[in-house]
């Protein structure tokens, strides 16, 4: 059922001695608070995905429930402190587990081959948005599928953009690189999709600077 032979070295990622098994730690022990978080707007975007998904940065899993038990993900994660895990819960969800060590950037995989990518919290913590959106888009076929729950900036003048702009610092230490500060509805929009439907909408977690969301679905 699970292939997970990391098939390709990622050729910039910086995996931190203390902070990468943290990260892991972190998402597995958060896990089932952050999916009833975001759960409804999952359920919206990642409904009926085909037999075959690519997913960028999945982390532990946390996307594993949304796939068609008997299915495939193809999962692009830098962090090996992720993989035991990522393992072990495509198994628990029998899933079929395609594990390439390789960044979201230099994907590896041929033009025009993929159904569908998702992805959740992970637009914030790549070096280059813009970068990524573009390989997203040379490897999905016409008319596939990028679907998407990411944290964005607050509105200007709000006390959570206050917040975010104090605590980006060490947010970005503790989470390795993760900005809350990113306009990535723009940055989607400006990808080059066919269309894209977004939707923004604010969580209610302890963790202010995390609480402003888009989530949605851009076509090819
Ligand atoms: C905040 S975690 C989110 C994990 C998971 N998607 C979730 O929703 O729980 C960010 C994930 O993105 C991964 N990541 C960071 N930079 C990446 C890159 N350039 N390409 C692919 N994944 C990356 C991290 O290793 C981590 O697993």
């Amino acid at each position: 059922m699970i292939d997970a032979t990391p098939t390709s070295a990622p050729t910039a990622f910086e995996l931190h001695r203390g902070r990468g098994p943290f990260n892991a730690a972190f998402f597995r022990v958060m896990g089932p608070y952050l999916q009833r978080t975001l759960r409804p707007r999952k359920q919206r975007v990642f409904a009926d995905l085909p037999a075959r998904v690519v997913e960028i940065g999945p982390g532990v899993g946390a996307n594993l429930p949304y796939l068609p038990p008997g299915g495939t993900l193809v999962a692009l994660e830098p962090n090996r402190h992720m993989h035991s895990p990522l393992r072990s819960a495509a198994h628990r969800h029998g899933v079929r587990l395609e594990l390439h060590e390789s960044m979201a950037e230099r994907s590896g995989l041929p033009d025009h081959s993929v159904d569908a990518v998702i992805s959740s919290l992970v637009l914030c913590s790549v070096d280059e948005p813009a970068e990524v959106l573009a390989e997203i888009r040379r490897i999905l076929r016409p008319g596939a599928t990028f679907r998407f729950v990411e944290h964005v900036e607050a509105g200007h003048g709000t006390f959570t953009r206050a917040a975010q702009r104090a605590l980006r610092r060490p947010w970005a230490w503790v989470f390795e690189g993760c900005s809350c500060e990113r306009d990535l509805e723009q940055s989607i929009r400006a990808a080059g999709f066919e269309t894209v439907d977004i939707e923004r909408y604010r969580v209610h977690s302890p963790f202010l600077p995390f609480n402003t969301h888009i989530a949605g679905i851009a076509r090819a």
